[in-house]
């Protein structure tokens, strides 16, 4: 009898383990914050990664692909309901990842895998919509699992907040680091995410709702347009109805801003990509809270410290090939699009929204080759229409004084002045800045230019954190009043550029009074 109790005592207690291990082990892995542990969430947009797989444990695993630093990230919300914590309450961060060099896919040269923990501020929107690089960790095996506690520096806030002026985050990024480790383009990395755990301050406060400050009336906005085009890399004559179609773009409209009252017009910014991406790179986007960069416009121009303007972001590869459809590694389609922009685009938005007439009010910008095409294609072949210019970590394709030497004996371009120029590129930027002082000095004594700013990122890498803020110094100086209206104005040009930013920037100003 006691014995039979005894037993029942025995299979009670082990039903009720059984069945408690059962509810813990229903998520071995995920994120941990405070004392709450949830399964991982994903943020896909502008992730690279493949064969992403949510495993029943917790766990998600996927599968990276070098492609010259850009490859193969994934991106996680913090909080699963999408809300935000505040960084500057955490100390540190546990990681736990298991990776492996896909067989016959690792270059043999390659130094051990390595990974980019990257924070999102909260107007981030995936992989490339906004990030600071927290720390880059290289593995001591060439394969295995990775343990790490990541410390975030006590400047680490900081750095967020100068990026997206608060410092509130909304997750963050595990990024393959290709770059710099000798690996080639398309070699891969099976990463399977297991833990992460944020460490909170000793005595951190709650993390409280998030308000960036701004009245909705204070936004822009962000849509879609698909303009018609057609494959510049053939001939005219022998196009086909395949070479002609409607390509995807994301348009800001500033706050305000009213389709039906003509009478209030913008000038117009086009901004364009790297190697390899597409008009989504920028993480401009009608979801979320629609990017870093809406964030700089909708602030900036709230503050009074940027000008309204409408920014289009396009794919800057006028064939076939461009974003979505191909690679975004067709050169011959980056080295036509002067066509599209002058026949296609430009037109498009004059025609369909309140755009201010004249080249006074265009600017042109890009990162990395798309800062190339800015002075191949820009200033070279379309400055009868544009007179701002940015290059962000420029990729040039030709020598700069032989862009200026060009320009000079143009007939066309007689007289017309290049209102703005900005140069930005990070000094460990192993792509481009070995040829960036001599850009820059050519630039610098180039007469045809009225204001030209440089900005050498200190510890920059060819990488977004140089190009948001080059984003972010560039809309700041652009389509300012016209001096030369303004009479009153002209001795203060050098005042026009008081920056919030101004102290991190080197200023090279070419102090032109007009009226002198
Ligand atoms: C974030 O937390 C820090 C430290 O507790 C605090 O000083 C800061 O004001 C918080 N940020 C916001 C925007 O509430
Ligand atoms: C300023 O106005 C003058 C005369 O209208 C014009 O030639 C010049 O290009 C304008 N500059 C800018 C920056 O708009
Ligand atoms: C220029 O300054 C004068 C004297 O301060 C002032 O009367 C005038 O309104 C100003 N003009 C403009 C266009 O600001």
């Amino acid at each position: 009898m006691f014995k039979k109790f005894q037993n029942h005592i025995f299979w009670t207690l082990t039903l009720l383990v059984l069945y408690l291990s059962a509810i813990s082990c229903e998520i071995t892995y995920g994120i941990t914050l405070r004392d709450t542990k949830e399964k991982f969430s994903i943020f896909t947009d502008g992730s690279v990664a493949t064969d992403i797989i949510e495993a029943d444990d917790g766990s998600v695993s996927w599968i990276a692909t070098a492609n010259r630093g850009a490859g193969g990230g994934l991106s996680f919300y913090a909080k699963e309901n999408k809300d935000e914590i505040n960084i500057s309450n955490y100390e540190s961060i546990d990681i736990e990842l298991d990776y492996n060099p896909i067989e016959g896919k690792w270059n043999t040269e390659a130094k051990n895998p390595s990974f980019c923990i990257r924070i999102l501020p909260w107007d981030s929107t995936g992989m490339f919509g906004g990030f600071e690089d927290l720390e880059y960790v290289d593995a001591e095996e060439i394969s295995g699992t990775l343990k790490y506690n990541i410390k975030i520096p006590s400047d680490f806030s900081e750095k967020i907040k100068a990026s997206s002026d608060f410092d509130f985050i909304l997750g963050f990024a595990i990024k393959f680091n290709d770059y710099q480790r000798g690996n080639n383009d398309g070699d891969q990395l099976k990463v399977k995410l297991k833990n992460v755990k944020f460490n909170a301050k000793k005595d951190a406060v709650e993390d409280k709702a998030f308000d960036d400050g701004l009245i909705e009336s204070q936004r822009g906005s962000v849509i879609e347009i698909y303009y018609p085009t057609r494959d510049y890399t053939v001939e005219e004559s022998a196009l086909t109805d395949a070479d002609r179609y409607k390509k995807h773009a994301w348009v800001y409209l500033p706050s305000g801003y009213d389709a039906n009252d003509k009478t209030i017009e913008y000038p117009v910014f086009v901004l364009l990509h790297g190697r390899g991406q597409n008009e989504n790179t920028w993480g401009l986007s009608n979801k979320g809270r629609g990017g870093k960069i809406k964030g700089y416009m909708d602030r900036g121009m709230a503050s009074g410290n940027v000008e309204k303007f409408i920014l289009v972001v396009v794919t800057g590869v006028a064939s076939k090939n461009w974003g979505p459809n191909g690679a975004g590694y067709d050169l011959d389609g980056y080295n036509v699009f002067q066509n599209e922009l002058r026949n296609d685009i430009l037109p498009y938005l004059r025609e369909n929204f309140n755009v201010k007439e004249g080249r006074d009010h265009v600017a042109l910008a890009g990162l990395s080759l798309g800062g190339g095409q800015t002075f191949t294609i820009g200033i070279r072949q379309c400055l009868d229409l544009i007179s701002n210019f940015a290059g962000f970590s420029p990729g040039l394709q030709m020598q700069p004084d032989d862009i200026i030497a060009e320009v000079d004996s143009n007939p066309d371009f007689n007289g017309l002045k290049i209102h703005n120029l900005y140069l930005t590129c990070g000094d460990k930027d192993l792509s481009v800045y070995g040829r960036y002082p001599s850009h820059v000095n050519s630039m610098k004594n180039w007469d045809r230019i009225e204001i030209f700013k440089e900005y050498t990122y200190p510890g920059g890498t060819h990488d977004f954190p140089v190009w948001y803020n080059g984003f972010n110094d560039f809309i700041q100086m652009l389509f300012k009043k016209n001096e030369t209206e303004n009479q009153n104005q002209s001795t203060t040009k050098v005042e026009y550029q008081t920056f919030t930013k101004i102290r991190k920037t080197k200023i090279i100003t070419k102090c032109r009074i007009k009226n002198n």
